[in-house]
């Protein structure tokens, strides 16, 4: 078969192809496929050939493209799985009581947090959102990340919450980034259902089946938290929407121990994410399950909490998966490659285990795994060089971007 495009003298090529049998000493997420002096080819869009060494002279033709990669590293396309992508404004007017340590369920409960973003998102228009997410995005892809989940939340009424759902399905027409939708309805109880927190569950439910009809949301995601969304009422909506044929993912443990990670697994959620305050009960949950954990240490970072217990969950077995949780409030940074660096500094996890965690999981986490998240052949051909020729080079020299090129469906999307 020959190929258009042709990646050579890969010093490091992670294919994110998950083995079965580990060495002595690895654990569950260190099963990722390394291939040392590797290439790469790709026809259409789509992957044709891997391997190790020489091309073989079958993928080549008159013309095409063949590219040095100087012995760099070369990995799947990162995925960021959790993002609150779109949303009006943000809030740096809140910046100095965080640093000054009022606590963040502190400031929501005060109309701010959230409910400051809501007011911002709900006063933008279609056009604003929409060229506030593509520069997002834009930032996002220089990182190397060529696929990004997008949650709405920023609404909690039927006009906003639709108008953030239609913002994801331009954005997949109109820029490079791949975008997987999710309707997240019940991010923070509006002030004016404090009195009545019934019908403001009851409307997020009812939005479901249009949501679904205008194919506006694969998923449906809830913050279920102490003085948020409590488990009864988080169990409610995720099975409403799981009759309407919604994959569920989940906010669970992020600061109070509630029992959101068995809450996410007994729903059998595509993900529970945070999970800073899990307990050891949820960690046994989500090993005996499908359900990927998605940690966030940049939100851990950015308001001064504990790191979600990562290393106890690889050890007992648990498949992570990690993202920025991009948003304008607990952690607004596009940086995907400074949370994998986070990842390595503070929860201890390893580079092949980080590696893991932003592609084959990650796609797990979103249900794509037969199509992005390992560089196999058919896949598609959304991948990164690095200016690096090692993994460990990427983690180690944090803060900057190691991106030199990225590729999405074959094509050249970002270069430095
Ligand atoms: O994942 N936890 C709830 N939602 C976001 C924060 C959103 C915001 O503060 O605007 C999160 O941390
Ligand atoms: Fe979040």
């Amino acid at each position: 078969m020959n190929a258009d495009l042709i990646i050579y003298n890969i010093g490091q090529l992670v294919t994110a192809k998950e083995f079965s049998n580990l060495k002595e000493g690895e654990s569950s997420m260190e099963n990722i496929e390394i291939i040392q002096n590797g290439y790469l080819a790709v026809s259409d869009g789509e992957i044709v050939g891997i391997g190790q060494g020489d091309v073989p002279s079958k993928f080549i033709k008159f013309t095409t493209k063949l590219i040095d990669a100087e012995g760099r590293v070369v990995t799947p396309g990162l995925i960021d799985s959790h993002t609150h992508l779109v949303h009006g404004g943000s809030r740096e007017n809140e910046f100095l009581d965080k640093i000054q340590g009022v606590p963040y369920l502190e400031i929501l409960k005060k109309g701010g947090g959230i409910l400051s973003s809501v007011k911002s998102t709900q006063n933008a228009t279609e056009k604003e959102l929409i060229l506030k997410a593509k520069n997002t995005l834009k930032v996002m892809l220089g990182f190397g990340v060529t696929t990004v989940e997008s949650k709405s939340g920023y609404g909690l009424d039927r006009e906003t919450e639709l108008k953030q759902l239609y913002v994801n399905k331009k954005l997949n027409q109109e820029q490079e980034v791949e975008i997987i939708s999710t309707f997240m309805g019940a991010h923070a109880l509006p002030e004016e259902f404090k009195d009545n927190r019934e019908r403001f569950i009851n409307s997020v439910i009812e939005l479901l089946p249009e949501i679904k009809e205008k194919k506006l949301a694969e998923f449906f995601d809830v913050f279920c938290e102490e003085g948020v969304f409590s488990i009864e009422e988080s169990r409610k909506m995720l099975l409403e929407a799981k009759k309407h044929s919604f994959k569920l993912r989940l906010h669970a443990d992020e600061i109070v121990n509630i029992g959101g990670a068995e809450l996410a697994v007994e729903v059998g959620a595509y993900s529970a994410d945070h999970l800073m305050a899990i307990s050891d009960n949820g960690i046994q949950a989500l090993k005996n399950s499908k359900t990927i954990a998605n940690l966030l240490p940049g939100t851990s970072f950015s308001l001064n909490k504990d790191y979600a217990p990562a290393r106890k969950m690889i050890d007992a077995g648990v498949q992570v998966a990690l993202s920025t949780d991009y948003n304008p409030g607990s952690c607004p940074t596009e940086n995907l490659q400074l949370i994998m660096q986070i990842a390595a500094l503070k929860l201890k996890m390893r580079p092949k285990e980080i590696f893991k965690a932003v592609t084959i999981n990650a796609a797990k986490s979103l249900g794509k795994e037969k199509k992005i998240g390992s560089l196999e052949i058919g896949k598609k051909a959304d991948f990164v060089i690095f200016d690096a020729q090692n993994i460990e080079y990427i983690l180690y020299h944090f803060g900057v971007n190691h991106t030199k090129k990225v590729f999405k469906n074959g094509c050249l999307v970002f270069k430095k």
